[in-house]
């Protein structure tokens, strides 16, 4: 399995990916934005063993992430707008190594403060990944954050220890 940075060619693949595992879509440009706007910020990660010789890469998971432009407390700070990782392929470590990989390029790249993201209330697996694993703090909870009413957490992560 190969971590990698997101390159444009790969966002029809990161598209699928995230259709396949997440009700939050988005339009093919919010995905070129975030890759040209912060290029080292997002990574995919691609099963070598599964992609043949002048075929596309087989992207099994990605993380999509940039930084905030107007940041309301002044503080710069990077936000993982989407992570998934396709079944076939979970509880393989992937997710954490791509948000690992993302948060020290925020800090590398732009002196990010802290990273921050939201995360549905019921989503198990994704709580245990940022709160237990990576150790993210919820911040607060907002209401009816999701399309469908589900409340999300803000949660944060302080990365300082990268400095
Ligand atoms: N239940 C409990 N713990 C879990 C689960 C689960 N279903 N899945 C993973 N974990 C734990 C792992 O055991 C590991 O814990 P450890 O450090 O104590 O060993 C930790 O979470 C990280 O595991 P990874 O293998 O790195 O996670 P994985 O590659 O399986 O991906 C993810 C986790 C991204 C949440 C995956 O389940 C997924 O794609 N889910 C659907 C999409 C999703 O919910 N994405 C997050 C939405 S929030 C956002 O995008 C900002």
């Amino acid at each position: 399995m190969d971590i990698r940075v997101l390159q444009p060619s790969d966002i029809p693949h990161v598209q699928l990916t995230n259709i396949t595992n997440l009700p939050e879509n988005y339009f093919l440009k919010y995905y070129l934005y975030h890759a040209l706007s912060w290029p080292q910020l997002s990574y995919v990660a691609v099963d070598l063993s599964h992609t043949k010789p002048g075929e596309p890469p087989k992207i099994v998971g990605y993380v999509l992430a940039k930084m905030e432009e107007e940041p309301a407390d002044g503080v710069q700070h990077g936000h993982i707008t989407s992570l998934s990782v396709m079944r076939t392929h979970r509880r393989l470590g992937l997710a954490e190594k791509l948000m690992r990989q993302s948060q020290k390029a925020m800090v590398e790249a732009f002196a990010a403060k802290y990273v921050s993201l939201h995360v549905r209330v019921s989503n198990k697996a994704a709580l245990h990944l940022y709160r237990d694993t990576l150790q993210f703090e919820v911040d607060k909870v907002e209401e009816k954050y999701y399309a469908d009413g589900e409340n999300a957490y803000s949660m944060r992560k302080d990365l300082s220890f990268l400095e």
